[in-house]
């Protein structure tokens, strides 16, 4: 089983600690002094039959990606470079061709989005084990996160037939991604339906045979990317025409929302994908007026609010549900309620610049 971390996005919601070129899977952002991306690997450790990992980010960050594995001896089999973000499905595929390439196309690839927070990691390996069993029978595994509320920043799963007992996996009935708040509130009511964990476990030729039926360009473009690819110290650079050249698509819509094979292994591990500052407030530990912290700071009279201070001290007085956030050249005031919406600022900030 060989981890292929994604490591590619860059994280808007949660300018302005997150950025461009210092994104949040790079930041210590809920354990002190272990990063997300460090955490991803770290929570694999002593897993049965787990290969080094292969790591895939955009050149930017190869430097910081290199350093963080160093810090930590983590074990990893290399770090490809995508010149540009063609999103995941062209990164995985990236990824399988490359274990193709080596003689490994059979092995299976357990692709790890590098932005997780997943405290219960025991139930997390129990997980693994169980999507390992479906998947060496040939299927493409997704993981399911029973859903605490009707989130609008995740995919959802609504499962099928049971395909192993005790609820150990469903097939997959329909995948739907990021619905609207009326169609997530009747999801969760429902009880069918899971969140798309992003997390996936599959054979690698499995997938290169999937998306060859629905994207066979998308496929091309990454061979001829690989093939092309040269050697950077102990990088490897994708050829930048090519991948240029690849069709933008996510795993979700490529592959995952069109393959018959696909099933669903349940995952009660209190995942969270920290896409946005509430996120980082619900993980987060609080007092007993619901107030998570991270620096240098003094609440008074506030409730149920998260205060970041990076480099001053901060200071709250007489308010509620809000999130703020303090680093050296930018201050993020919000309700915690609009957080999703952070991303219009950062627009905002790239029509100026
Ligand atoms: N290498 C690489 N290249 N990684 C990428 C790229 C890329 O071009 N684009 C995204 N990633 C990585 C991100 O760093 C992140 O770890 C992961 O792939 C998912 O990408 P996001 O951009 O964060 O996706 P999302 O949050 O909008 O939605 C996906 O994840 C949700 C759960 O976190 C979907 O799979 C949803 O269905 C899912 O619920
Ligand atoms: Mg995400």
């Amino acid at each position: 089983m060989i981890p292929v971390i994604l490591s590619g996005g860059s994280g808007t919601r949660l300018w302005p600690l997150s950025r461009k070129q210092y994104p949040k899977q790079l930041i210590p952002l809920v354990k002190d002094q272990v990063t997300l991306l460090q955490d991803t690997l770290m929570r694999l450790e002593g897993v049965e039959g787990i290969a080094p990992a292969l790591l895939i980010c955009n050149q930017a960050h190869r430097f910081m990606v290199a350093e963080q594995l160093r810090e930590r001896s983590l074990a990893h089999q290399g770090i490809i470079l995508e010149p540009v973000g063609r999103n995941t499905a062209p990164a995985i595929a990236v990824a399988a061709l490359h274990a193709e390439a080596l003689g490994q196309g059979n092995e299976l690839l357990l692709v790890l989005p590098a932005d997780h927070v997943i405290p219960d990691v025991p139930a997390y390996r129990r997980a693994l084990e169980q999507a390992r069993v479906q998947a060496e029978q040939g299927r493409l595994v997704t993981f399911g996160v029973v859903p605490q509320h009707p989130e609008t920043g995740y995919g959802y799963i609504r499962r099928g037939a049971a395909t192993a007992a005790d609820g150990a996996a469903f097939q997959v009935f329909e995948f739907v991604e990021k619905p609207d708040l009326s169609t997530a509130e009747g999801y969760v009511e429902n009880g069918e339906y899971y969140w798309n964990s992003g997390m996936f476990l599959f054979r690698a030729s499995r997938y290169l045979e999937e998306l060859a039926q629905f994207e066979p360009e998308m496929v091309d473009a990454c061979r001829q990317a690989l093939a092309q690819s040269r050697m950077d110290l102990d990088f490897v650079r994708l050829d930048e025409t090519a991948f240029t050249a690849c069709p933008e698509r996510s795993v979700d819509y490529a592959v995952m929302e069109k393959t018959s094979d696909a099933v669903v292994v349940p995952l009660d591990a209190a995942w969270s994908d920290v896409g946005a500052w509430s996120a980082l407030w619900e993980v987060g530990e609080k007092s007993a007026a619901g107030n998570a912290v991270q620096g240098d700071v003094i609440l008074e009279a506030t409730s149920n609010s998260y205060v970041y201070a990076g480099s001053r001290l901060v200071t709250t007085l007489g308010v509620d549900n809000l999130v703020v956030v303090e680093t050296a050249d930018a201050v993020l005031v919000a309700e915690k309620s609009r957080v999703q919406d952070v991303k219009r600022i950062v627009q905002q900030l790239v029509e100026q610049n």
